[in-house]
């Protein structure tokens, strides 16, 4: 763990404590790519703590960044589509578009206009050092970087200081955004006047749940437990997890990784411990503890897929959401740029 890691995980906890007490000192950020589905990883490990936050009284900004997801694939597929279902897991997860606001890039002309007086706040080997982006490339066999790919992060700046979020809820490989984002707060404020917080980061509990082969969860790599499935369709991706031959089930993170990640969906789904769930299977094996993680995350998310087909069969309410919330997006948008504007003396009639 280097220092500012270690920094921003304890800012993070005392935060934490924080917004429980005062959430009216927190306007909380943050946002997916619209990239398929969301599965049970990004719901334990960011939707649940959005769905906190809301739950406290926090004011809650939802993006639906489109614009990110052109920085590294072809818009190919079909991104019409990525969106309504990216709307629509939020929707059935519980994110209450009375209390939050949900917004995409492409519909809100100001906060992309941010992102001219932001670039010139950044040198270009600032941005060629960002090891997120570095990573992103290597992992999408990238050789060479688009002009938007390098300069995203500091668009991500504009998502967060368009509406002045101050708290932003992500996984840690983010904290390089969110660093960048509080180096461009600090330059504006300083060249132009105060106008700006500085954000911080709020990292996920440590509940990781990884893919049912072991590795990161993604859709991608087929290893996923998808939000929509249905209970049959998450019996059948369960059937094909990676487990061992040893018939006595026992938590052991290191020496038996895939195992262990499938107790901690059982627990993390019935609130309980991995150790415990290890127990109950006892000498189960790999079929025990299979039947076992079926029934827990069937039985925890029923109500979330019974929600999502009603509002599946509801296209125009997932529309008015997302005008809505477009709407309101674009309200506090041009507000901020006219305050923008006016700071870099650029008002002239
Ligand atoms: N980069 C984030 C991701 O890949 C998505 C994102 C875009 C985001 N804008 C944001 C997250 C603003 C937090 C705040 O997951």
């Amino acid at each position: 763990m280097n220092d500012s890691f270690r920094a921003a995980v304890e800012r993070s906890a005392e935060i934490d404590a924080r917004i429980a007490t005062h959430p009216e000192e927190f306007r909380m950020m943050t946002g997916d790519r619209p990239t398929g589905t969301l599965h049970i990883g990004h719901y334990f490990g960011s939707i649940a703590n959005r769905l906190r936050l809301q739950e406290y009284g926090a004011e809650t900004w939802v993006l639906v960044a489109d614009y990110q997801v052109i920085t590294d694939r072809e818009v190919g597929d079909d991104i019409a589509g990525s969106v309504r279902n990216l709307l629509t897991d939020y929707l059935a997860a519980g994110i209450d578009p009375s209390r939050s606001t949900i917004f995409t890039h492409s519909a809100v002309p100001a906060l992309n206009q941010l992102l001219l007086p932001f670039l010139s706040l950044v040198s270009v080997a600032e941005l060629q050092r960002n090891p997120t982006v570095k990573d992103e490339a290597a992992s999408a066999g990238i050789k060479s970087i688009n002009g938007l790919m390098l300069t995203y992060p500091v668009h991500q700046a504009a998502d967060i200081l368009f509406c002045k979020g101050n708290l932003v809820p992500v996984g840690k490989d983010q904290l390089p955004h969110i660093e960048q984002t509080r180096v461009v707060a600090r330059r504006f404020n300083e060249r132009y006047g105060a106008t700006f917080p500085e954000p911080d980061a709020l990292l996920s509990e440590s509940t990781n749940v990884l893919g049912l082969d072991g590795t990161k969860m993604s859709k991608s790599r087929g290893n996923a437990i998808e939000l929509r499935m249905t209970a049959d369709e998450t019996a059948k991706v369960i059937k094909k997890a990676k487990t061992d031959s040893d018939r006595q089930i026992t938590y052991d993170p290191v020496g038996r990784p895939e195992v262990s990640n499938l107790l901690t969906v059982v627990a993390t789904c019935e609130g309980t411990t991995p150790e415990q769930v290890a127990e109950e299977i006892g000498d189960g094996g790999g079929g025990g503890l299979k039947a076992r993680v079926t029934e827990a995350v069937n039985t925890y998310f029923a109500p979330l897929r019974q929600r999502r087909r009603e509002i599946e069969g509801d296209p125009a309410y997932v529309e008015s959401v997302l005008r809505q919330g477009n709407e309101r997006a674009n309200e506090v948008a041009e507000a901020t740029l006219d305050e923008v504007r006016t700071r870099m003396g650029m008002v002239y009639a």
